[in-house]
């Protein structure tokens, strides 16, 4: 396949971050053709009985979705809709614009297919994000955005602005992620305690005049006393938990390749996320929906994340080493295991290997 022969391996030669600013450019430049997005929404995914989900009130034809950091700066959201994903989230976006830290920040591991990143959000901010969203236009799979914080929000200001961005960006997300855990804004994670993570969503919810589904994001890296307050703030406070960001632990990754300060993503998270789905899974009795992140390659991986208990799945660091074919191929490949397993459809498989 071309991207195999050529693509991969001219990308592969670049600095991450510069490989995927050439393809961001790429693709942004494709949406902007007069009329390209309604002969992108052509190749865009259709509900299909087995694939089809329902969850938090949505509908998504399929339940392979693309995970945040891949399109922080919402310039895709018309484009990216065509590889076949079932779902899109962009972001993390930030209140004000900001660099994030110094470059190099991210860093591939090709013999683990695991990337570490510590980029720190950088991005245009709120107000530009909702602008690029605005003059887009709808796109033809749900649409969720993850919020962030600034690097320079103090932690007592953090309810406020996790409570403004989602203001400026209401209009534009069909559901919205509170990110409290990505490892690369000091003080972030901390927000996953109790009181704190429930303030946020008090500011977020007095917003939230429309009742939009408002999720949160959890480290992998959380105890176990932590993960049960957090299920519990979810069961009355969110529509539901993705499950789960970076982790800065290094399972099955060699000293010499992990000693990178950051968040791993990619093959070796892969069971660390799935044992936090299905510990979530077990802790709320299913009664929390679950958005599954880390280490999806395959429609095996996914089938694993559905069996654990989540009801929808992403991937990022999959699409890096697979490239533009995997969310359509990941689909089909579930699709297929689904019905060799004798499963209806993916809500018959929720939680049934938890
Ligand atoms: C380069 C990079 C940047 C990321 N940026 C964000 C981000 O801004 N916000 C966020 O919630 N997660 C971010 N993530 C985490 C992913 O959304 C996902 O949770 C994680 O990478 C695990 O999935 P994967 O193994 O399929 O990559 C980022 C991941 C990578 C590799």
């Amino acid at each position: 396949m071309l991207y195999e022969r050529v693509f991969k391996p001219l990308l592969l030669r670049m600095d991450p971050e510069r490989a995927h600013e050439t393809v961001t450019t790429a693709l942004k430049l494709a949406q902007e053709i007069p009329g390209a997005p309604a002969v992108f929404d052509r190749y865009a995914a259709k509900p299909e009985p087995r694939l089809s989900v329902k969850a938090f009130g949505l509908k998504f034809p399929n339940p392979i979705g693309l995970a945040a950091g891949f399109d922080k700066n919402c310039r895709m959201s018309r484009v990216l809709p065509a590889l076949g994903f079932g779902f899109l989230e962009l972001g993390s976006v930030t209140l004000r614009p900001q660099k994030g830290n110094v470059r190099p920040r991210v860093f591939r591991l090709p013999e683990q297919s695991a990337v570490i990143n510590r980029q720190g959000f950088p991005g245009a901010g709120a107000r530009a994000c909702a602008a690029r969203l605005a003059r887009a236009g709808k796109s033809p799979v749900p649409v969720g955005i993850n919020i962030g914080l600034n690097a320079d929000c103090p932690p007592e200001r953090a309810p406020q602005e996790y409570a403004q961005t989602f203001k400026i960006l209401e209009p534009y997300g069909d559901y919205f992620v509170v990110n409290v855990s990505s490892p690369n804004t000091e003080g972030l994670r901390e927000l996953q305690e109790r009181r704190k993570l429930e303030k946020i969503l008090e500011a977020v919810r007095a917003e939230n005049k429309a009742g939009k589904p408002v999720l949160i994001k959890i480290s992998p890296d959380v105890s176990d006393a932590g993960l049960f307050a957090l299920v519990e703030t979810a069961k009355s406070q969110a529509a539901g938990i993705v499950a789960g960001n970076t982790t800065v632990s290094r399972p099955g990754v060699p000293a010499s390749a992990g000693d990178v300060r950051g968040g791993l993503s990619g093959k070796p998270l892969r069971a660390l996320s799935t044992n936090l789905v299905r510990k979530i899974f077990r802790l709320s009795g299913g009664a929390v929906p679950v958005v599954a992140a880390g280490g999806v390659f395959t429609g095996g991986d996914a089938l694993e994340k559905i069996r654990a208990g989540a009801c929808l799945v992403q991937l990022y660091t999959g699409l890096v080493y697979r490239g533009p074919g995997a969310p359509r191929a990941i689909a089909r490949e579930l699709a297929e295991l689904l019905a060799q397993n004798g499963f209806a459809g993916v809500s018959s498989a929720v939680g049934t290997g938890a």
